[in-house]
């Protein structure tokens, strides 16, 4: 039987070990999924046992995906820019490191990507950095406005990310949502603002800068409808929350695991019955 197993802290409400098990057992594959909650002072000790033992792949989540970096041999491409890893296989004595949250951000934009050129992203923490290295790649992107609480960290992420041919971006803090004049195609939230536990409020009225045809896009999937969605959704406009990129950056993981995509009655079973988890 193959290994495979998350680390992160706390890992209690994590969905992966159902995902990738359901995953495994629709492909009638001899592979298991665990947890492994791993508490910060003894990250160091844990991950080098980790590598030792039969584990040949694990996802890597809050708050370690980037003091993960330093254990793995060989990184992809997209991890280095990002800065982050979210999956790591081992290749024959070797550890390698992916990140595919950004890939699972952009699956459900894809039927809406001919029409975004325009987007507000809100936030510049770990989540946003994914978001924004998947927002580069939007063929008809052209305008990022990216509006962080702390303005500096906005910068910085930006700073990260050049050059950006002939794509315009624009930082700011919050204080210049409250007066902005534009409207977007798409509007993305990375911040922990509305999340189940954290402040449930909003960060800005989706209406103020939206027209009829604007995607609202929430990466947080607890609550499934954030104040934020609700709002969108009150007004007539797209949404989109976290889940489908939670099992899209699962499936992609697996890929790089097993090479093959999850089975289609998967991706059913997940649609269908995360939700009633969740809320
Ligand atoms: P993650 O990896 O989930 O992105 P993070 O790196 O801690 O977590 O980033 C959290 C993001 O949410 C940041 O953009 C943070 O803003 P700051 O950079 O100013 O801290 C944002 N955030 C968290 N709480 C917030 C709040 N109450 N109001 C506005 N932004 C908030």
């Amino acid at each position: 039987m193959q290994r495979f197993a998350i680390i992160g802290h706390p890992l209690k409400h994590s969905f992966s070990p159902l995902i990738h098990n359901r995953a495994f057992a629709d492909l009638n594959m001899d592979a298991h999924y665990e947890k492994i909650e791993i508490a910060p002072e003894e990250f160091e000790r844990e991950v080098e046992r980790l590598k030792n033992s039969d584990i040949v792949g694990f996802n890597i989540t809050i708050p370690y995906k980037e003091r993960i970096i330093p254990f793995v041999d060989q990184l992809s491409a997209e991890a280095v820019k990002i800065g982050a890893l979210n999956t790591v296989k081992k290749v024959g004595d070797q550890w390698h490191g992916f990140n595919t949250d950004w890939i699972g951000f952009l699956r459900p934009l894809e039927k809406f990507s001919s029409s975004i050129k325009r987007c507000l992203l809100l936030g510049a923490g770990g989540a946003a950095r994914g978001v924004f290295f998947a927002l580069l790649r939007l063929p008809e992107l052209q305008h990022i406005v990216i509006s962080n609480r702390t303005r500096r960290r906005a910068e910085e992420l930006v700073n990260q990310f050049r050059p950006f041919g002939q794509k315009t971006i624009y930082v700011s803090g919050f204080e210049y949502l409250l007066n902005m004049n534009e409207r977007f195609d798409l509007i993305v939230n990375t911040t922990s603002v509305g999340m189940s536990g954290h402040n449930q409020t909003i960060l800005l009225e989706p209406e103020r800068v939206a027209h009829s045809k604007t995607v609202v896009y929430d990466l947080i999937y607890n609550p499934l409808k954030t104040i934020l969605l609700k709002r969108a959704e009150e007004r007539g406009l797209t949404t989109i929350n976290g889940l489908p990129m939670l099992i899209y950056q699962a499936e992609e993981a697996f890929k790089i695991w097993t090479g093959r995509g999850f089975a289609e009655k998967t991706r059913t079973y997940l649609f269908d019955e995360l939700p009633g988890l969740i809320e």
